[in-house]
């Protein structure tokens, strides 16, 4: 801990005592429920503490700001934590406002003895309360944390925080959470009655159910190394139902040269795609990072550069009209501006518009990093994406209608993660994770051990509606960070975890007998299902689709 950060942990015990202090075990009860709710709008009062306030004790609440000096000398509110416990999970929110500017990103902050880390961010405006929501899991025990807030400007900045919350939970009850959410968003429950043809019930009768697809699309990307490679593609076949192209549909892949476009690669793979039944996002049209940019568009200046960039979505979206479920419109636009810097702050949502127009049917994104994977990226802010996806949003019916989030991921906050798509999911719009992978510098173990932690968290959150992860096998061998297989198809340790999930996330081999109702009921996964029923020497067998409702699914047999 640093003296700055003794001497602020002081100044706040001689402000306010020993009741600032409170205990970081969790003795939450078991089951306790995760509080999903979360806000986007700056309102005129705060609302009450998520877990009424959770560890964080009533007198605590009660503090508004006190000076406490932080590392670079700004005033923030701070709570004294004692005893947090490493691998508890911990949940944070509160509401923010500030005084003396207009708005400002906040960042909650936790200080422990390994260092500094952001825990969570909102975007702060003077007048009204601004929602945070963040969370954090320690790697060892902290006898005494600071938590305390600041502009990430580095401004002096009169910070007030209220109805701040603090709740632990066990990795038993986090699961449990993500079990409950899966059961409601993923599966249903499914009756089958059995009947003989004079309406007699069937007691007895065996049941078996198989999946036959799946509703919820999981896949990766793919390069153009797969084009006549027999094992890459039966590898890949076998298991997703969704892909994208790694390059070959960006603009540097598709026209090198003006005018010389050329769609070999990308009309080849979408062969591939279609004579396997798997959906395909389409990445992307337009890549806000000058660095993608084609050389020769770099050059490109006012009228000239218009003409490019329309022919551009025209041709694109000409071409593959109704073959791509998503685009990608304009990747990266929260850390780069090529395109708006030289056509206007309105080109983005021209780039929509047209894109619309030549492709109705499809879903158009946005598509960014950072924003989910952490809190310490300023560009990347949840608040921060959530204003430009609300500019894309109003207007002519809204031309924004899916939220893609990149998720490179190193080690992952977790309880981050899920306030993260609690906040996006105010604004009511499917949420992908469109490129998942773990950082290569963590290594195979920690990779896969990370990736079954991002992957269950997003597949049971309640606002995700398809996973996409980043592991193209490219020319040399190699993937962007985070390969499944070695380059004869042998599964890595990420590869075995991919493996262990999709089996986890479908419906095989159910079995059972149908009680003395004549009826036999299970959940399963959402997606296509064939049901066979048999007694003596009859057997029936039925196929239905089982989509996404709470209501249970009723199948009238008659044998
Ligand atoms: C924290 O834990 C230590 C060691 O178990 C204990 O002595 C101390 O009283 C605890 N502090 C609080 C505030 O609970
Ligand atoms: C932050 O402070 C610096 C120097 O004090 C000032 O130039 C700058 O405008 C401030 N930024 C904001 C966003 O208030
Ligand atoms: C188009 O791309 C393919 C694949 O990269 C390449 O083999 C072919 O030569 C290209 N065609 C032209 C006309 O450049
Ligand atoms: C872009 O402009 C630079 C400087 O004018 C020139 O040297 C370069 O050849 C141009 N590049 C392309 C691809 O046109
Ligand atoms: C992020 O934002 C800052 C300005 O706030 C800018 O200088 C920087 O280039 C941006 N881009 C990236 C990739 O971080
Ligand atoms: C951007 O679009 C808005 C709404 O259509 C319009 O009012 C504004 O003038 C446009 N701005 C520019 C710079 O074209
Ligand atoms: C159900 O299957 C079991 C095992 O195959 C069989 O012994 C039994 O007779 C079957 N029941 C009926 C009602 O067909
Ligand atoms: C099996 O079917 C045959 C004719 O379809 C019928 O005669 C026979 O009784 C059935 N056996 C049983 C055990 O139900």
């Amino acid at each position: 801990m640093s003296p700055n950060m003794k001497a602020a942990i002081a100044l706040l015990l001689t402000l306010f005592g020993s009741h600032l202090l409170v205990h970081g075990s969790a003795d939450a009860a078991d089951g306790l429920r995760y509080d999903y709710s979360a806000s986007t709008e700056c309102k005129s009062h705060s609302e009450p503490a998520l877990y009424q306030g959770g560890i964080l004790t009533e007198s605590t609440r009660k503090t508004e700001v006190k000076n406490v000096r932080t590392e670079n000398g700004a005033s923030s509110p701070g709570f004294v934590l004692s005893n947090l416990t490493a691998d508890t999970i911990y949940s944070f929110s509160c509401w923010v406002q500030i005084k003396g500017r207009d708005s400002a990103l906040i960042k909650a902050r936790l200080n422990t003895a390994s260092g500094t880390t952001c825990i969570g961010t909102t975007l702060a405006r003077s007048h009204c309360w601004s929602f945070l929501k963040g969370g954090f899991v320690l790697d060892s025990p902290s006898l005494s944390s600071l938590l305390y807030f600041k502009a990430s400007d580095q401004n002096d900045t009169t910070i007030l925080v209220k109805s701040a919350s603090l709740q632990p939970f066990s990795q038993e009850q986090w699961n449990q959470h993500r079990e409950d959410s899966i059961q409601k968003r993923r599966k249903r429950f499914i009756t089958v009655h059995v009947s003989d043809a004079q309406g007699n019930r069937v007691r007895g009768a065996n049941v078996s159910a198989q999946q036959l697809s799946k509703d919820f699309p999981f896949g990766s990307a793919i390069a153009s190394t797969i084009l006549g490679n027999k094992p890459y593609q039966d590898w890949f076949a076998e298991r997703f139902n969704a892909a994208v192209f790694e390059n070959e549909l960006k603009w540097y892949a598709t026209e090198p040269q003006p005018g010389k476009l050329n769609y070999t690669l990308a009309d080849g793979m979408l062969e591939f795609v279609r004579a396997h039944q798997i959906s395909v996002r389409g990445h992307n049209i337009f890549w806000e990072d000058p660095k993608y940019t084609p050389s020769w568009v770099r050059n490109l200046t006012g009228n000239a550069l218009k003409a490019a960039v329309n022919s551009r979505i025209r041709s694109l979206l000409r071409r593959y009209k109704g073959d791509f479920v998503h685009w990608d419109v304009s990747n990266e636009m929260l850390h780069f501006n090529f395109y708006e810097e030289r056509l206007g702050p309105n080109a983005t949502l021209e780039f929509f518009q047209t894109a619309k127009q030549a492709d109705p049917l499809t879903t158009l994104f946005m598509n960014d990093f950072n924003v989910v994977e952490t809190c310490e990226d300023d560009n990347a802010s949840v608040d921060n994406y959530v204003v430009r996806l609300r500019q894309l949003m109003q207007g002519d019916e809204g031309m924004l209608q899916g939220i893609g989030l990149e998720g490179h991921f190193g080690k992952p906050n977790i309880p981050l993660m899920r306030a993260v798509l609690d906040k996006l999911a105010t604004l009511k719009l499917p949420v992908w994770l469109t490129e998942i992978d773990i950082s290569r510098n963590l290594g195979l173990q920690n990779q896969a051990a990370y990736l079954e932690e991002v992957l269950r968290e997003g597949f049971s959150h309640p606002s995700m509606h398809g996973i996409m992860l980043w592991t193209a096998l490219d020319k040399s061998g190699t993937c962007y960070q985070m390969c499944l297989t070695d380059t004869n198809f042998q599964n890595l340790p990420t590869g075995d975890e991919v493996d262990k999930l999709l089996k986890e996330w479908q419906s095989i081999d159910i079995k059972g007998q149908t009680n003395v109702r004549g009826s036999y009921s299970f959940s399963a996964f959402l997606g296509e299902h064939e049901v066979s029923v048999s007694s003596g020497n009859a057997t029936k067998r039925v196929t239905f689709s089982l989509d996404g409702s709470q209501e249970t699914k009723h199948i009238n047999v008659q044998l």
